[in-house]
């Protein structure tokens, strides 16, 4: 009778186990991002949609700001015309995320689209405008970084969307 009991309690715990552990393990909110690492490093383990995007954003938003700044640097020292265009579509691209935080919270997910897309395309103005003078740029890293950062917001976001 005691191993009875012992042993129906042990199924239900395993039961509970088996319920809880897959629902759990699926909460992957950088399940579709192309930078896998980089969104869970960002991310922490963090699950609920909502909080994720914002976060997400949030760490895209200072990146942007620290870049702005090395970018000023460059502008000021080397005198280079195409720096102030970057830097130009840096605090584009950070109006269109603060908009889209304003978006996660007024849980408008069309607008929210609109504005992240809008930024990920301000990290691409960059590159852009030093291609098209046949020239490298020399923000090359800093772009890819935040085209990262970028890409992963949007894919974190479907998640939101969904
Ligand atoms: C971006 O978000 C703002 C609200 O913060 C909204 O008014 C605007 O329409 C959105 N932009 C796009 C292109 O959807």
């Amino acid at each position: 009778m005691a191993f009875k009991s012992c042993s129906s309690f042990s199924l239900v715990f395993l039961a509970i186990i088996f319920l809880a552990t897959p629902a759990a393990s699926t909460v992957d909110l950088c399940a579709d991002a192309d930078y896998k690492d980089l969104c869970r490093a960002a991310l922490r383990g963090i699950t609920n949609p909502a909080t994720g995007t914002q976060v997400a954003i949030k760490a895209l938003i200072s990146e942007t700001q620290r870049s702005i700044v090395k970018a000023k640097r460059f502008a000021d020292i080397k005198k280079d015309k195409i720096a102030k265009v970057c830097m130009e579509s840096y605090e584009d691209a950070i109006y269109n995320l603060k908009a889209s935080l304003n978006n996660v919270r007024d849980n408008d997910k069309g607008s929210l689209n609109s504005n992240l897309s809008a930024a990920y395309t301000d990290f691409l103005s960059c590159d852009d405008a030093y291609s098209e003078r046949g020239r490298a740029s020399p923000y090359g890293r800093i772009s890819t970084h935040l085209q990262r950062l970028a890409s992963n917001c949007l894919a974190v976001s479907t998640v939101l969307r969904r």
